[in-house]
């Protein structure tokens, strides 16, 4: 029975919650705080966003859930600012791929690879995956080193296999399984803000 995605606590100021239809001026405001930073990667933010744009996601959101769609906002100290999902899954293979973007501004401190780590972790408990993957484009560094710093293996690059910006990107493919992901060490495991001293 699908659920809407739950409430994950990440850490003391950041929490992950489902869309609401309220949210399109925060979700487009997050968009458009570094479009460019966005944009550069990922083709529904490049060209012109607009609210309507927000809006249309976060009805396709309020529509999808109910069949098991896995979108949250990430909140930080109560606004949206980023998102994390679930865009492919084959829940028969237990195999499930993760995608997220953050705002500019709240980039550098973590607060995703705590963030994308939860849904490892809650995938793994609650859906019982077997494997996690992520996609990048191979010139996008700060994604994939998400991936690495959460202890992925480069599994492999399907060749000059995304269209964007009038070129043809590599996309590069990582994973983790859940044995792994148990096992993985702890310079693998999301440092808490502030390193952990
Ligand atoms: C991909 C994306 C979410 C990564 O954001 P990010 O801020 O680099 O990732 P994190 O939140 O994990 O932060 C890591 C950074 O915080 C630093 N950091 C500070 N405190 C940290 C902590 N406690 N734990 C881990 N990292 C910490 C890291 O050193 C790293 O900084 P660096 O980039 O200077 O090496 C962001 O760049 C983005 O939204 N890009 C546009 C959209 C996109 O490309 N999405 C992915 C499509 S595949």
């Amino acid at each position: 029975m699908p659920t809407v995605p739950p409430i994950l606590i990440v850490d003391e100021s950041t929490r992950l919650r489902r869309w609401r239809l309220e949210d399109a001026q925060a979700l487009y405001d997050a968009v458009m705080s570094g479009q460019e930073h966005i944009a550069r990667w990922m083709s529904w933010a490049d060209g012109t966003y607009t609210l309507d744009a927000a809006r249309e996601f976060l009805a396709a959101c309020d529509r999808g859930y109910p069949t098991g769609q896995l979108d949250w906002a990430i909140e930080v100290d109560g606004a949206p600012v980023g998102s994390i999902g679930v865009p492919r899954s084959e829940p028969a293979h237990g195999e499930y791929e993760i995608g997220y973007w953050l705002a500019e501004p709240y980039t550098g401190r973590g607060i995703m690879t705590r963030t994308a780590a939860t849904v490892v972790q809650w995938l793994i408990d609650t859906k019982q995956a077997h494997r996690v993957q992520i996609a990048a484009l191979g010139g996008n560094r700060p994604s994939r080193a998400v991936a690495e710093r959460l202890g992925f293996t480069e599994e492999g690059t399907f060749r000059r296999a995304r269209y964007h910006r009038g070129t043809w990107h590599d996309l590069v493919w990582y994973a983790i399984t859940s044995d792994e992901w148990a096992a993985r060490p702890s310079f693998a495991r999301p440092l808490p803000p502030g390193g952990g001293a």
